[in-house]
């Protein structure tokens, strides 16, 4: 790959959050290896805990990962000064969060023109733009409002406004329609999409919503801290099996997803009767499955752990309510 098509790279990228409870460190991220090239529209998705806004964080220079390397327009963050790395997140990257992290006492015309006036642009213009992109997402009438002010979705609205103001090449978005209505979603999704195409805005974005992954040329399939998979562009949010491409990665590990270990008949130890360049072929060894089915017979749970929805006859991985992820019971 050339890689001066490259706007963002992380190799081999781990994270653990350190804590003194019980429960002991958290290792959020497992040796993630991503690229994204200029101008390309990538999704993460995966159940809730899997490492999702982690993963954004530590890209987007916001946190340190433990271990690994992230370079952002070819250059490695890890080697730049505090100032260095603002200067290039300004240039390069704008962020939208989960929780909007609007100022809380600037109003929403302010926190969109804000990034701007950091850029040493007049009050006037940057203003001038701000209004123009409030505008463009249905937010003209409401720029007075102050966050606290402001319903959920409104302030990702001002939130989205805020990162497009700088024409940031790279956007790395955390569930950016989350807080929103159906009519709202669809419509920064075609601002996003128009910005994608007409701009080369690339992308990387967190969610649960069809539509936004649909946009996207490919989506990574991140489950506890691992990309176990990608899929193309028309894909089952719902049911990922039918799209699934497994990854193997530089130190050959595979994560099953819980559905496909299911139909493997569970864990258990496999002979390797042909290897060939593309194709890898398993053969449970036989003592081995006896012990697996009679001992432990797993299916997928019929509700939900977190929320209690009911998934009835559905194949689904994800809940729809709440998106965790589907776990195997014993039968
Ligand atoms: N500040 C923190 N301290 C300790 N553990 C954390 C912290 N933030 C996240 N975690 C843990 O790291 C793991 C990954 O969390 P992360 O927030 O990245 O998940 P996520 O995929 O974004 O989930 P969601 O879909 O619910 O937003 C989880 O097990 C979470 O409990
Ligand atoms: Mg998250």
């Amino acid at each position: 790959m050339d890689d001066n098509n490259i706007i963002l790279q992380a190799k081999n990228m781990y994270h653990i959050y350190e804590s003194l409870s019980l429960e002991g460190n958290v290792v959020a991220l497992r040796g993630l290896n991503v690229t994204i090239k200029e101008g390309e529209a990538v999704a993460v998705i995966g159940p809730s805990g899997s490492g999702k806004s982690t993963l954004l964080k530590c890209l987007g220079g916001l946190m340190k990962p433990s271990s690994g390397s992230v370079s952002l327009g070819g250059k490695e963050m890890i080697r730049m000064t505090g100032s260095e790395l603002v200067k290039l997140r300004q240039e390069t990257v704008s962020f939208i969060f989960q929780d909007s992290n609007l100022l809380p006492e600037l109003n929403a015309l302010d926190n969109v023109a804000q990034p701007l006036r950091h850029q040493g642009v007049m009050p006037g213009p940057a203003r001038s733009k701000a209004m123009e992109l409030l505008d463009r997402l249905g937010m003209g009438d409401r720029w007075m409002g102050v966050p606290e002010e402001l319903s959920g979705g409104e302030q990702q609205r001002v939130a989205i406004a805020r990162a497009l103001i700088t024409k940031p090449k790279l956007i790395l978005a955390d569930e950016p329609t989350g807080a929103l209505d159906p009519i709202t979603s669809r419509e920064v999704l075609e601002l996003f999409e128009r910005l994608h195409e007409e701009e080369d805005v690339a992308f990387l974005l967190v969610t649960h919503n069809r539509d936004v992954a649909y946009f996207c040329e490919r989506s990574l399939e991140l489950r506890d801290g691992r990309f176990v998979a990608q899929h193309g562009t028309d894909f089952d949010l719902s049911d990922l099996s039918e799209s699934r491409e497994l990854i193997i990665d530089e130190t050959g590990t595979i994560t099953l997803p819980p559905d496909l270990l299911l139909k493997l008949g569970g864990p258990g130890r496999f002979d390797v009767p042909d290897v060939d360049r593309d194709t890898l072929q398993l053969e449970r060894v036989e003592d081995d499955k006896i012990e697996v089915s009679s001992q432990t017979k797993r299916i997928l749970s019929s509700s939900c752990p977190a929320c209690n929805h009911d998934y009835g006859e559905s194949a689904e991985q994800l809940c729809p309510e709440c998106g965790s992820s589907r776990p195997m019971v014993q039968a």
